[in-house]
């Protein structure tokens, strides 16, 4: 008698199963998305909430990751050298600082800031996954299209696993700091004339073309590594279930992996109850928020403009994954526009947290959903920040310099200047109103 696997993957459109061990990454038989589908009858023994616990204190690969400390429910059975990691995860939940709670409007919110991610995003969770795998079925090249954050990850991990990284970029609308991550860390960078959704669906022919790996997030592997940043807030949070978990919606990934990991977590017994997710879009790159106010009659798709190029996208990639986890967690997408995400920044940042732009549409989301009565303002809420401050330097400067076109600047923080003598300071002391002894 065959033993039965403890995973598979099964195509969400037609069913169809490969082995956890094939090079695909989508259906081979009629291109669809891939799910990990853990068998959790036979998961069940394997975890408990000790179990990861008692790997907190780790200090060695891989159970120091913040991934892999989870590998039962990420990837059951691989074995520990097989695991490519850097450490990723384990990144701070802050309780917000009054000032900022009460812009919110929020009593209870705390934010998780996936930013404090090896190379400064929530990607690395992901890529350890994508990238364990790509060595598990031999690849030697590994291409994504990204908007910044996933070339940046990728670029690093396909250096650290010794495989040639090949990054598609959008045009012109990628933010510095990750363009030079990319570059730094030696993947061959393209840039392709059109926009993130032309250079996805490029990789997507590209990838089975030539024999090179997929790492964009089609790729189920990614979504099995960044489903534990859920899994991570639980504990941090000593598995107490908050009522809601709030993140920026792009190409909808993150959003699909949450659901995926509550709903298993539930199902295994290791939560009493699933929170809520709300997915907040940019107005200009909102075709799941267009979708979701209309019942889902249709799948909308739109040519994307947001300043929070991040999440520039018009036509997600795992809409259907995400659309599971509205109906898992009875959840609900929200749309801000790129005032009310450069102002949600600009506080996110002055609490000494920092975000890049996409990363504050969490907060901008959580503020518009309490002012709506969608969340109640004494409700226990999760926001999830997704990027660095860091990110995307050249937003930061010209929003305080009052450079950001069509945008005002409300919270700006001007720089002085002043001639090198005492009297100035003295001035400049005076005229803030600095307090001194
Ligand atoms: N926040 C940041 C900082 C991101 O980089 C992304 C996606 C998202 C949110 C949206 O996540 O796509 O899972 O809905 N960045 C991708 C990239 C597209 O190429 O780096 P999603």
């Amino acid at each position: 008698m065959t033993q039965k696997p403890m995973s598979v993957l099964r195509c969400m459109e037609c069913g169809h199963t490969h082995d956890l061990n094939d090079p695909v990454y989508v259906c081979g038989k009629c291109g669809g998305l891939l799910d990990v589908v853990h068998d959790l009858e036979l998961l069940q023994p394997l975890v408990s909430k000790a179990l990861f616990d008692s790997r907190l204190g780790e200090v060695e690969p891989p159970y120091n990751s913040g991934v892999w400390r989870f590998k039962e429910l990420v990837f059951p059975g691989i074995a520990d050298e097989a695991i490519i990691t850097r450490g990723e995860g384990n990144t701070g939940l802050y309780r917000v600082p009054p000032k900022l709670a009460s812009w919110v409007g929020a009593e209870r919110l705390s934010l998780k800031h996936e930013g404090e991610n090896p190379t400064g995003s929530f990607k690395d969770r992901g890529m350890t996954g994508g990238i364990t795998h790509a060595i598990l079925v031999k690849a030697t090249a590994v291409l994504c299209a990204s908007t910044g954050n996933t070339s940046a990850s990728m670029a690093s991990y396909a250096a650290l696993a010794g495989v040639q990284g090949l990054v598609f970029f959008p045009d012109g609308n990628v933010a510095a700091g990750k363009l030079a991550q990319s570059i730094a860390y030696g993947a061959i960078n393209v840039r392709v004339r059109g926009d993130f959704d032309a250079s996805l669906s490029l990789v997507r022919q590209a990838c089975p073309e030539f024999g090179i790996y997929l790492l964009n997030s089609v790729n189920p592997f990614r979504l099995e590594g960044q489903k534990t940043i859920v899994l991570e807030l639980l504990q941090q949070r000593k598995w107490r279930v908050p009522d809601w978990i709030v993140l920026p919606g792009g190409n909808l990934g993150n959003s699909s992996a949450f659901g995926k990991g509550l709903y298993e977590l539930h199902q295994l017994g290791l939560i009493d109850r699933m929170p809520r997710i709300a997915v907040i879009q940019a107005e200009g790159a909102s075709p799941f928020y267009q979708s979701y106010v209309e019942g889902f009659k249709e799948r909308h798709s739109m040519k994307a403009h947001t300043i929070a190029t991040a999440i520039k996208i018009g036509n997600p990639a795992s809409f259907i994954k995400a659309k599971r986890t509205l109906d898992y967690t009875n959840g609900v997408v929200e749309s801000v526009s790129d005032q009310e995400i450069v102002d949600a920044k600009a506080m996110v940042d002055q609490a000494g947290i920092g975000c890049e732009p996409a990363s504050a549409a969490s907060v901008a989301g959580v503020r518009k959903l309490i002012e709506k009565g969608v969340i109640d303002k004494s409700e226990d809420v999760v926001a999830i920040l997704t990027g660095h401050v860091l990110k995307d330097p050249d937003t930061v400067i010209n929003y305080h310099e009052e450079k950001l076109e069509g945008l005002t600047s409300t919270y700006a923080n001007h720089q002085r200047i002043i001639d090198p003598t005492l009297e100035s300071v003295e001035a400049l002391i005076r005229g803030e109103k600095v307090s001194i002894h």
